[in-house]
């Protein structure tokens, strides 16, 4: 286990996958009944973007750094950077929240998350800093086993976030299988499936698994900040949404164009919102 998100805290790809987390908790929270929220990768709560390793890369610059003082951030972009602003002093950015975090902002008396971290450092750090809380559950384990360990949950109604580091060449498939244990277990549950958009053959085969694992749902939002074909590595990222609210798909064909021509490091930026399986 080499991969650190603290390496990346804070850039493109975070800033896709947080603003868009958020939003599906919000859209969920429209009901009173209660929610699990659901982390297999969790990371830390918290990540420091002048410490050591993100001050080493600078990634943040890139992502968070150029929405900070933007006064034209549309729809929910707004509440995103004001949910890192509040762990933050004046205008300064030192400070950006991981998934969990950006979570227990949001969670009601009613709702509850379980977070799982493998590496042991991480997840001692996430059980200190949720401690003060019984709404938070932390565990150091496997989170591709997350689905068969807590699903179904009590309240029927789950936001799982699957984001694996992919250091390991069959990651996209194992999240696939994960995927379809979760939906046989519990066929409502919303899951925002994390995976970087570097190796193209590998992902037209990641599409049609999922296409093909009988999920009632998958929505494809991707976006790229370099063309996908580049060599540089990380060119975009992408979120499968499996049963994601209504009205995601219609704010997601006003923000994406917005985010890639803001957050493009090399020519144009690009994006891609379309349904994989089930209908629009
Ligand atoms: C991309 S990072 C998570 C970032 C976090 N979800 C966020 O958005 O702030 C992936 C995390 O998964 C952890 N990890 C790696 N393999 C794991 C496994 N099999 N089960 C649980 N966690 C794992 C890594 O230590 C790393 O902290």
């Amino acid at each position: 286990m080499n991969y650190r998100h603290s390496y990346h805290a804070g850039n493109h790809a975070d800033v896709l996958k947080h603003a868009l987390l958020r939003r599906l908790f919000e859209l969920m929270q429209r009901k009173e009944a209660p929610l699990c929220y659901l982390d297999s990768h969790a990371g830390t709560a918290f990540y420091d973007l002048q410490g050591e390793s993100a001050g080493k890369t600078g990634e943040f610059q890139d992502g968070i750094g150029r929405l900070w003082q933007r006064d034209d951030l549309p729809l929910w972009l707004g509440d995103f950077r004001a949910a890192v602003a509040a762990h933050n002093q004046g205008d300064s950015l030192r400070f950006y929240p991981g998934s969990p975090q950006f979570i227990a902002d949001l969670l009601r008396p009613q709702d509850r998350m379980i977070l799982s971290e493998l590496h042991p450092e991480d997840a001692d750090t996430l059980k200190q800093h949720f401690a003060y809380s019984d709404q938070v559950a932390v565990h150091q384990r496997d989170g591709y086993q997350l689905p068969k360990a807590f699903l179904p949950v009590a309240e029927k109604r789950a936001l799982w976030l699957l984001d694996p580091p992919f250091e390991k060449t069959d990651d996209l498939q194992r999240c696939v299988s994960a995927v379809q244990i979760a939906i046989q277990r519990m066929r409502q549950t919303v899951i925002a499936l994390w995976y970087p958009i570097k190796d193209q053959r590998l992902l037209r085969e990641f599409y049609q698994q999922i296409a093909d694992a009988g999920v009632p749902k998958a929505l494809r939002v991707e976006l790229n900040i370099r063309p996908v074909d580049n060599q540089l590595g990380l060119n975009g990222s992408g979120l499968i949404l499996v049963n994601p609210p209504w009205p995601i798909w219609e704010e997601l064909e006003q923000l994406l164009p917005w985010l890639a021509s803001v957050l493009a490091q090399s020519g144009e930026g690009s994006y891609r919102l379309d349904w994989l399986a089930g209908e629009p």
